[in-house]
């Protein structure tokens, strides 16, 4: 008897092994107030049916259920057994499955809303699978298709040129981890092209702001220092930079250092996130 080799990555790395549910937990604690509005703009009433395509650690999967209750069900699905096993943990009422959200186990036609965030993006056919989730809706269903970051963000209010030159070396880094073409990480811009091209009408985008001054929130303060600060421009972009700008940037995202960003009563952070839904 022969197995079947396992799928290669996704396009960003991802495999039933991957785990950074640390940053989905940081990221979506953080924007939890501009993500539970979008979903409460949403509409779902009690009794639907909701899948949280790509779920990772589940924190919105639970914000579904709450609004699809009682009687109705939210599940989550995510090709991370470490991501799978974080979302079962937090309880809740949502029903949690480890899949392919290209190959979903699910019945068609079954689905009031689809919801997918920063997850279509991860994916070497999104096309392909968008037309794969909009399958899962019923008539006059929704998908929504979520992403952040498609206008640039800031975060060093008053140096514009050190916060480019940090976030193409971090784009750089992840194009060379992954051996992409600037074009492969470019082309999610397109989500309103994705949810016509599955087929799917009244294609309505919504871009709202993720916005923060200092004081911050303690959840604000673990995501940039964690997930932005520590990951994303962490170490792994010395050798993109010029050592000055290094230096400057490490300075500023040090919590130990005098110059700490976060406690600049000048700190200003922005970023956006986009929401389209289209209807079957
Ligand atoms: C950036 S995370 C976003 C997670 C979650 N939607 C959120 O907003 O926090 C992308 C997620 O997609 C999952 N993923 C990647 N490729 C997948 C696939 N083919 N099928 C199911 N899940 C996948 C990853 O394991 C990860 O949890």
């Amino acid at each position: 008897m022969t197995t079947a080799p396992p799928a290669p990555p996704g396009l960003l790395g991802d495999t039933p092994e991957r785990n950074y549910g640390r940053k989905l937990q940081l990221f979506n604690a953080f924007a939890e107030p501009e993500l539970r509005a979008l979903i409460d703009g949403l509409g779902l009433r009690s009794g639907q049916q909701a899948l949280d395509a790509g779920c990772g650690v589940g924190s919105t999967t639970l914000w579904l259920a709450e609004r699809v209750a009682p009687g109705g069900m939210a599940l989550g699905i995510d090709l991370a057994t470490a991501h799978t096993r974080i979302a079962r943990a937090a309880g809740g009422a949502a029903v949690v499955l480890q899949a392919d959200i290209a190959r979903p186990p699910l019945r068609p036609g079954s689905f009031d809303l689809v919801w997918c965030v920063n997850t279509i993006n991860h994916l070497r056919e999104p096309l392909g699978a968008a037309r794969t989730l909009a399958g899962l809706l019923r008539p006059g269903g929704r998908l929504a298709l979520g992403q952040s970051h498609l206008l640039p963000e800031m975060v060093f209010a008053w140096d514009a040129r050190l916060e480019r030159v940090a976030t193409e070396a971090n784009r750089a880094y992840y194009r060379d981890k992954y051996g992409l073409r600037e074009a492969d990480t470019t082309a999610i811009r397109a989500l309103v092209g994705l949810l016509r091209g599955a087929g799917l009408r009244q294609v309505r985008p919504q871009t709202v702001v993720v916005e923060r001054v200092a004081p911050l929130a303690p959840a604000d303060e673990a995501y940039l220092v964690e997930a932005l600060f520590r990951g994303y421009w962490g170490d792994h972009l010395r050798p993109y930079l010029d050592p000055d700008d290094w230096a400057a940037l490490a300075a500023l995202c040090d919590p130990a250092s005098a110059t700490f960003c976060l406690r600049r009563p000048d700190f200003h952070y922005i970023q956006t996130f986009t929401l389209v839904t289209g209807t079957l």
